[in-house]
Order: C-alpha cells, then sequence, then structure tokens
C-alpha cells in the first residue's frame, strides 16, 4: 500500500512540521479556553505549498483542545463575498453541531439556540429581509446571533480556505470575524495565495492586516528535517513497512527543494513496501514523479526556455515575492531574463523596476527536474538518468 498521495492533503495525523504555525496554535487554543480570548491566524503560501494541509492540522488540534470545541472548514470555490462567507459560516456551524448533538447535553442546547437563527434567508446578500415580519437582519446580525447561540462552549475555528477568492468587502469581513466581541472565543484561521498578502499589505486593507499581525504564517520549503518527517510520518498510520534511508531522504529533499507536492509525488513515486528506500530508489522514480504532476504542472510554462526556468529556479529559491531589479541580478540573473519571465507571466512589473512573483515555484523545479537543470549544488547526480538539458534553449 502506498502512504503517500500527493493529490490530497495531508492528514493531521502524518502532518509534518511547521512547529511555530503549531505552537501558536495551541498557545490561542489554551488563551482561548483560560482567557475566553478570540484569536486569528493567516497561512499563506504558493499553490502545493500546504495551506490547505496547515488548516486541517489547526481543525484537528482545536478538536483535540480541552473543553467543547468546534471546528468547521469553509472552503470558497468562487468569488465570495461578505453575506456568502457569513452564510457559509453560520450554515457549517449549523451541521457541525447538529452532528455533535448526541455527543453531549450541551451541545443539544446550542443546536436548539442555533436553530432559532434563520440562516435560509443568507443566500441573498446583505439586508435581505429575516422573514416577512422581520427586515432588520443582516447576515452579520445572525452571525452574532450564531456566537450567543454558542456561548458557553469552548473554542470555535472557523478556517477559511482558498480565501483570495473573497471579494473586497469579504476581505474586510475577515477582521469583523477576527475582532467580534464574542461570547465564545473564535479562532479564525484563513488560508490563501499570495495575492492575499498582497492585498493585505495594501492601504486599504491595513486594519484586516492588523488582526493577522504577529500570527501570519508563509508556508515556505521544507527544512531537511521537515522532509524527512514528512517522509516518515506518513508511514506510522497507514502501517506501512518501507524505511526511507538518509541518502533517499537527501536526494528527495534536494531533487523537490523541499517543496512539500513534489517532496510527496516523488515519495508517491518512489515507495515500496518491505524496502529500505536508497537514493538510487528516488533517482529512478523520477520520471514517474513527474507523471503524477504533469497534469497540474505539464501545461505551465511549456515554452519557457531552460535558462527562463533556471532564472525562475533561482528566484523561486530565494522565497521572495516582492523583488527589485538589483535584487533580481544579485541572485545571479542576467537582466536580459527579467523582461522574459514578464512575458511567460512569472513575474509582474509593478513598479518600475519592482517585479512580484506571480507563479508557484513548484513550476520552476518541476521543469527543473523535467529537463535535469539542477544547479545550484543541488543538480540532479548522472546516475541513472544522465543530467543533460533536454529541451528548450
Ligand atoms: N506539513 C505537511 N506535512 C506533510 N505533507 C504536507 C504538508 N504540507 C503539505 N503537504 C503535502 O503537500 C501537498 C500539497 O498540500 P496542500 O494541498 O495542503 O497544499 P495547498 O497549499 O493547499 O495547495 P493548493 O494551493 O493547490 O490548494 C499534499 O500532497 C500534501 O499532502
Ligand atoms: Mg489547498
Amino acid at each position: 500500500m502506498n502512504p503517500y498521495d500527493p493529490q490530497r492533503p495531508s492528514p493531521p495525523e502524518s502532518f509534518a512540521g511547521r512547529a511555530r504555525l503549531i505552537a501558536q496554535t495551541q498557545e490561542y487554543l489554551e488563551r482561548g479556553r483560560v482567557q475566553q480570548f478570540s484569536a486569528a491566524v493567516l497561512v499563506h503560501g504558493h499553490r502545493g505549498s500546504g495551506k490547505t494541509s496547515a488548516l486541517r492540522k489547526i481543525e484537528s488540534l482545536t478538536e483535540a483542545a480541552k473543553g467543547d470545541t468546534l471546528a468547521v472548514e469553509i472552503p470558497l470555490h468562487q468569488t465570495s463575498s461578505d453575506a456568502d462567507l457569513l452564510r457559509s459560516i453560520v450554515q457549517e456551524l449549523h451541521s457541525a453541531v447538529r452532528r455533535r448533538k448526541e455527543d453531549r447535553g450541551r451541545w443539544r442546547t446550542a443546536l436548539e439556540r442555533l436553530q432559532s437563527v434563520n440562516v435560509s434567508v443568507l443566500g441573498t446578500g446583505v439586508g435581505v429581509e429575516r422573514s416577512a415580519t422581520d427586515t432588520s437582519s443582516n447576515p452579520l446580525t445572525l452571525w452574532r446571533e450564531c456566537l450567543e447561540a454558542l456561548e458557553g462552549m469552548a473554542t470555535i475555528a472557523i478556517c477559511i480556505d482558498d480565501a483570495e477568492r473573497l471579494n473586497a468587502a469579504g476581505v474586510g469581513t475577515l477582521k469583523t470575524i477576527a475582532e467580534s466581541r464574542s461570547p465564545v472565543p473564535v479562532l479564525l484561521a484563513v488560508a490563501a495565495g499570495p495575492e492575499m498578502v498582497r492585498r493585505l499589505a495594501t492601504h486599504e486593507f491595513s486594519p484586516v492586516a492588523r488582526a493577522f499581525s504577529g500570527a501570519t504564517f508563509d508556508m515556505e520549503a521544507f527544512s531537511l528535517t521537515e522532509t524527512r518527517e514528512a517522509l516518515e510520518a506518513a508511514l506510522r498510520p497507514s502501517h506501512a513497512t518501507g524505511t526511507w534511508s538518509d541518502g533517499a531522504v537527501r536526494r528527495i529533499h534536494d531533487l523537490s527543494h523541499g517543496y512539500p507536492y513534489l517532496v510527496k509525488c516523488l515519495a508517491h513515486a518512489a515507495y515500496r513496501d518491505e524496502t529500505r528506500l536508497t537514493e538510487h530508489d528516488v533517482e529512478r522514480a523520477v520520471p514517474l514523479a513527474l507523471e503524477t504532476a504533469a497534469p497540474w504542472l505539464e501545461r505551465e510554462l511549456s515554452t519557457a526556455s531552460d535558462g527562463d526556468i533556471r532564472a525562475f529556479v533561482r528566484i523561486a529559491r530565494s522565497e521572495r515575492d516582492s523583488l527589485r531589479s538589483s535584487e533580481i541580478i544579485e541572485l545571479g540573473i542576467n537582466s536580459v531574463y527579467i523582461g522574459r519571465l514578464v512575458k511567460l507571466g512569472v513575474l509582474k512589473k509593478v513598479a518600475p523596476g519592482h517585479y512580484e512573483l506571480h507563479k508557484a515555484p513548484v513550476i520552476a523545479y518541476y521543469h527543473e527536474l523535467k529537463r535535469r537543470l539542477g544547479g545550484d549544488g543541488r543538480a540532479p547526480r548522472s546516475r541513472g538518468l544522465g543530467t543533460d538539458a533536454g529541451a528548450g534553449s
């Protein structure tokens, strides 16, 4: 049985690393329990960096914490307004409490109270009529009523995934949720792509950014130790019998640059039960790992030259989302490539001499691996597959 599934977020029991995020979440849960303290956490990163996995971990830490805690996940599948967001949260809380009502008397009481909050009217936007006789309720009022219905419970974690899909009013609502004077402690956890961070850096959204101050986590590449943990942590819950040698772990880390999605693709491709997996096994598995990643990544940058990919890899490895041209050149990139990367949509020019990274690093690493371009001391070695550049310029 293969314990690695690159196409799914990591289950909480095999979630690896991210120690700072876990410690912060636990501290907030404790302060929620002891001091009725509400808090907000922002997790951000490019595609495949582990945002959903991190939210699932926060949900599981919440549900494992002491007291009548509850976690709900709200994945945003499309552009969402403040009313859409509040409606989804209230509806999710409803369903989650309903699932709990058999647990203990307190949940049953909470459900009864929640049922008097009329969610059905929330679909049509702010200011809709709550009923024929009540024209005062809007989504925000219903949200507050919902919190009141949950009074007396322990922390309620509200985990919003793909929050870059919120419109401006929706983003503003995050602050309202984070700072609601609530009779039940709320832990708001928001996961979003890098565009969200850029929005929060603007003047318009600085009050929202403040709600997350001190608790903003960039899902960077894994360290070598985290890569090892990600490989090993998946073995235990699935009773898998393979093991990873040090050489194999290092090879996966080097080839993937510690990028979580690629770590999982390589692990999935190389894994065998009842086998001590070696560096050689990892090398042999590269074509299969690339095949696994291809449906998502193959179409991205298929026209880029090898030089473009090398330049993109250097930028990706700098782990910076915003760069000046002088900083790009300091990375050892010829200025010609700046214009080329802009054309390819990798960089976006936002002001003279100022660029933002607009494509996920995993795309650079995929092509580097596919074309065997490795450099910077992380070169794929010639063993097995050769190092010749396969494509492009
Ligand atoms: N901390 C972690 N421990 C173990 N595996 C992880 C971790 N973070 C991410 N992964 C793995 O990396 C891959 C991508 O994770 P995930 O789906 O959470 O990323 P994402 O940032 O939500 O991606 P997307 O932007 O596509 O929504 C998955 O295969 C997941 O199992
Ligand atoms: Mg995700």
